[in-house]
């Protein structure tokens, strides 16, 4: 059994355009294939995933898109008016509560409450029961911010707890501050593309992670790698060919790729290498690079097959 298959949270973060979104849906999809009910949600996204699953436009409101499936694409004013509802059940003390100007003023004061009003409903969303008392949900997966931004969302409820008025907005970050640091029940999932600079901001963000939040990530997904078609010794005469031959050759445009080819397998080498070196403790998946016209639900669909 892996990480992805017995945690409860999946927060999938890493930098930006790396693919966390494919990632994300990708893991989803291989969840709901073993029987799971999922939730994937987004962070105030700029939406894609429709797209790319084929379904409706995905809103900020959970929407079931296939059996087992819900979808959402959370944003601050929706989440916290549904968080609020949902800690609070009563809609009338909802609104007495989060609609009193008071309380309005000091949550648009409060650091963080943007950010918290997302992760708050992942939370709540993870430990939500349905009437006969089974989990609304086995698995949450957020389809977090890039870098820096889930850095800061992922602070949000420590920094409720040391500044937040005792009372309800500070207990609650501090049960989601348990929940997302235990190993067992969250993971952070790292997605990272096999180059260079990817591969650094990835390190980074590991220990950053570990140091700043208390979540060490518990699982890293290379995303995007090609197939190794040059053996090392191979790659240095693939690159001296286009050297060796005169401008007419027929074959010459075959070994400039070739040599182009070489040179991208070598940088990929190298930044595998790195990771591996720098985090050698981290379960990893490889996804492969896939040379697809228009990426959909087919597409997700193969790179969930890596997930089991
Ligand atoms: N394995 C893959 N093979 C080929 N193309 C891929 C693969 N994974 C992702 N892509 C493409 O890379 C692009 C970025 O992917 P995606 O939107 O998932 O990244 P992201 O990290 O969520 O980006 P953002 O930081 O903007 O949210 C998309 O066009 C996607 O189709
Ligand atoms: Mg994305």
């Amino acid at each position: 059994m892996s990480v992805f298959d017995e945690r409860e949270f999946l927060f999938v973060t890493g930098k930006g355009g790396v693919g966390k979104t494919t990632v994300s849906a990708a893991l989803a999809l291989s969840a709901v294939r073993k029987g799971k009910r999922v939730l994937l949600a987004m962070c105030n996204a700029k939406e894609r995933l429709s797209h790319l699953l084929e379904v409706e436009p995905i809103g900020p409101r959970n929407r079931t898109v296939m059996p087992g499936l819900d979808v959402v694409n959370m944003t601050p004013a929706v989440a916290l008016e549904e968080y609020g509802m949902m800690v609070l059940k009563v809609r009338s003390l909802y609104k007495a509560i989060f609609e009193n100007k008071f309380v309005a003023a000091v949550l648009r004061g409060t650091p963080g409450i943007e950010a918290w009003s997302m992760l708050g409903k992942a939370y709540y969303h993870v430990d939500e029961k349905l009437d006969d008392g089974r989990p609304r949900y086995d698995q949450v997966i957020v389809d977090g911010p890039a870098t820096g931004h889930a850095l800061d969302m992922l602070r949000v409820p420590q920094v409720l707890t040391e500044v937040a008025p005792p009372g309800l907005l500070r207990d609650e970050a501090d049960k989601a501050r348990s929940l997302f640091t235990d190993r067992r029940r969250s993971a952070v999932v790292l997605v990272s593309l096999a180059e260079d600079m990817p591969a650094n901001e990835t390190v980074e963000l590991y220990a950053k992670l570990e140091r700043e939040v208390g979540m060490t990530p518990q699982a890293l997904v290379v995303n995007s790698v090609l197939p190794k078609l040059f053996k090392g010794h191979e790659r240095e005469a693939i690159a001296a060919l286009p050297g060796k031959l005169d401008d007419a050759s027929p074959v010459r445009t075959l070994a400039l790729a070739g040599r182009q080819r070489a040179m991208r397998e070598a940088a990929q080498q190298h930044a595998m290498a790195k990771l591996k070196r720098e985090l050698p403790d981290l379960p990893r998946t490889v996804l492969p690079m896939l040379h697809v016209p228009d990426f959909r639900r087919a597409a997700v669909e193969s790179l969930a097959e890596a997930f089991g």
